[in-house]
């Protein structure tokens, strides 16, 4: 594997990759449709949360979809027969060494993974090369300096800034939402826009307090206390103290703000 991942193999996370994408579907995928025929790579598929939405918004197009890990694979597989979809091939490989020949797709998709990587413009280079002339490409990052929320809390921000430095210090950038347009202008796409699709959570949102703030984006700062408290990072009490400020902001009175960059560009050449 190029590039450092340091979650999404584990149950729960896979219990949350789905959960993120059941919430957020019409935010995130509401303008994207392929066409008939059309031949589509989703590069890091992981266990097929975006999959499912990708092949049922799109009945007629051909998907592939990879990812390093042989697990998710065989989850993707599961999720996708399981929802009765049958225009998706699946094959375990790296982004980095695709086994695909030039201009074999006529669009790319790649869903919150250029976040782990330690050289995301080669990777988007790699993926433009697969490309056919006229094709696409439709990146989808987060940003979690993007969070902000009522009551507000610096313990809250630690916690976070715990699983920023963590993220970073295994190679990849969870602050890489708001440097979409640089990446992929410098991987030579063309006719770049990035389009911020933030999520605004109240409580007269139910299905957001719960499957944004609570399951997925506290669940994965959550996901960090062993791991930042081992490298002494922050005090257990302080970071104990952040995930309650940040249940906090589920209750009646609470507010969550989080903004999804989603980027799309085409073959230049
Ligand atoms: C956070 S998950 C996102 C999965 C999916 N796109 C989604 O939105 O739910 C990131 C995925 O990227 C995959 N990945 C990381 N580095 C990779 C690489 N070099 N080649 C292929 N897949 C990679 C991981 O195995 C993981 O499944």
């Amino acid at each position: 594997m190029s590039g450092s991942y340091v979650h999404g193999y584990r149950p729960r996370e896979h219990e949350r990759l789905q959960d993120q994408a059941g919430t957020l579907v019409d935010l995130l995928h509401s303008d994207t449709a392929y066409p008939r025929g059309s031949r589509v790579l989703e590069a890091g598929c992981g266990v097929g949360a975006q999959t499912v939405t990708l092949a049922r918004r799109s009945p007629e197009a051909r998907f592939t979809s990879v990812d390093v890990s042989a697990d998710s694979i065989a989850e993707a597989r599961r999720r996708i027969e399981g929802a009765g979809l049958t225009n998706v091939e699946f094959r375990q490989a790296d982004i980095f060494d695709l086994p695909f020949e030039a201009g074999s797709f006529d669009h790319v998709f790649v869903c919150f993974v250029l976040e782990h990587l330690a050289r995301p413009v080669e990777a988007l280079a790699a993926l433009d090369g697969l490309l056919a002339p006229g094709g696409t490409i439709t990146v989808i990052e987060g940003d979690h300096g993007s969070a902000y929320f009522h009551p507000d809390s610096a313990a809250a921000h630690a916690a976070i800034q715990c699983q920023i430095e963590l993220q970073g210090r295994a190679g990849g950038n969870a602050l890489i939402g708001r440097q979409l347009y640089p990446l992929m202008a410098s991987a030579g796409f063309g006719a770049v826009r990035v389009l911020p699709r933030m999520v605004y959570v109240d409580s007269s949102r139910p299905e957001l307090v719960d499957g944004f703030t609570r399951r997925t984006f506290t669940a994965m700062i959550e996901g960090v206390r062993d791991p930042a408290i081992a490298a002494g990072l922050i005090e257990p009490a302080r970071f104990d103290a952040g995930v309650r400020d940040l249940h906090r902001t589920t209750e009646a009175d609470g507010v969550f703000c989080y903004t999804f960059f989603k980027g799309v560009g085409d073959k230049r050449r």
